[in-house]
């Protein structure tokens, strides 16, 4: 759920820059784990724009939600160097309907170190199986 006085305050935080829009989308979802349809028109006031506008940009980055995302999310890299460093092997190995969600995502800037994958802020590198598991049970 969304907190109007927090939405607020990160409305307030941003209000004297420029181009705002992005960053005042990152501070909701990073506090709220989504960008809910109350918050696009809070967003969509305070920057004098449409809500279609605030949704466009919500609904075409995957790193916005519009809902929260019940389980614990790791981000798999699965560009090429990860690719060649057996990243597909170890994806093979994740359930889809699991108790983690799984998602892909396209470098996270690690190459010579892959495969890769990022929990929340944090990111893990040199994946073997058994990393990858203990990752994700620990989540679990
Ligand atoms: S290709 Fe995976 S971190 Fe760059």
């Amino acid at each position: 759920m969304t907190d109007p006085a927090e939405l607020d305050r990160i409305l307030a935080a941003h209000a004297t820059r420029e181009g705002s829009l992005l960053p005042i989308l990152h501070d909701v979802q990073a506090a709220f784990g989504h960008v809910s349809e109350a918050a696009e028109r809070a967003i969509a006031q305070a920057l004098n724009l449409s809500r279609a506008e605030v949704h466009g940009v919500v609904s075409f980055y995957h790193d916005f939600r519009v809902a929260p995302e019940p389980r614990p999310v790791v981000k798999l890299c699965r560009a090429e160097s990860c690719q060649a460093r057996g990243v597909e092997a170890l994806a093979a190995r994740l359930p889809a309907d699991g108790p983690v969600k799984v998602e892909t995502v396209y470098c996270l800037g690690l190459c010579s170190v892959g495969p890769n994958a990022m929990v929340g802020d944090t990111l893990h590198a040199r994946l073997t199986p058994e990393k990858l598991g203990a990752l994700v049970g620990g989540l679990a």
